[in-house]
């Protein structure tokens, strides 16, 4: 019983990104993420701006949501954040997770924060392997979420870069020492060989692309 127990709370960990399915069969690939025991689904959409790749847009995201009843959390790789929140309004994203390195000063951040917080969404900021963490230490008392990115985002299937899950130790220990309760994602290269890990590592979400359909 105990162990069972501990498997239901391993799925829900999970974020199944979904850019790593076959969109061929995207029922299936839905349904298997359900099957699974996973509560969120991760939806990575991508501008090839602020990333060398496109991945998809509001109509596949809004067919995506109708024939589930997962909510979704949305990574936005793209250069103008702000234009993108407008076009996904979907009941089921719950989170919106934008990238700090695609604005370009503090006062465009707070701001966005703001926007993501008045259209009643949780809101993430995320930053690239090579971002050093103590950048988004004052907008941390803001934030429901950080995603650590364990890979150069823009595509699916490379390897983890070990470095990266450092900040999971910094983020665990100062959101303890300052009383905050923002999630920890980690998103990049994570397979159900180093997932466990991560999750000791203090992670609370993991995103698992490639590793979860093939
Ligand atoms: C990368 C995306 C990830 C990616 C994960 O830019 O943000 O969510 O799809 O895929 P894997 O798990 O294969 O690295
Ligand atoms: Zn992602």
């Amino acid at each position: 019983m105990e162990k069972k127990l501990k498997q239901v709370d391993f799925a829900e960990k999970i974020c199944p990104s979904i850019f790593a399915s076959d969109f061929s069969i995207i029922k299936d690939e839905i349904k298997k993420i359900e099957d699974f025991g996973c509560k969120i689904i991760h939806l990575d959409v991508m501008d090839g701006n602020f990333v060398p790749n496109i991945s998809f847009g509001p109509k596949i995201t809004s067919d995506i949501l109708n024939v589930t009843n997962l909510i979704a959390d949305l990574h936005l790789m793209v250069s103008n954040p702000s234009f993108f929140i407008d076009k996904f309004l979907f009941d089921k994203i719950k989170y919106i997770t934008f990238h700090l390195e695609a604005l370009n000063s503090e006062e465009d951040i707070f701001n966005l924060i703001n926007k993501i917080k008045k259209i009643n969404r949780k809101v993430g900021i995320s930053i690239k392997p090579k971002t050093d963490v103590s950048k988004i230490e004052k907008y941390l008392k803001e934030l429901d979420l950080v995603l650590v990115m364990s890979v150069e985002p823009g595509f699916s299937g490379q390897k983890l870069i070990e470095d990266s899950l450092i900040k999971i130790d910094y983020l665990d220990i100062y959101r303890k020492k300052n009383d905050l309760r923002f999630l920890i994602q980690v998103d990049g290269g994570i397979n159900f060989e180093n997932a466990k890990s991560i999750i000791e590592k203090g992670a609370d979400l993991i995103v698992i692309g490639s590793a979860f359909f093939k």
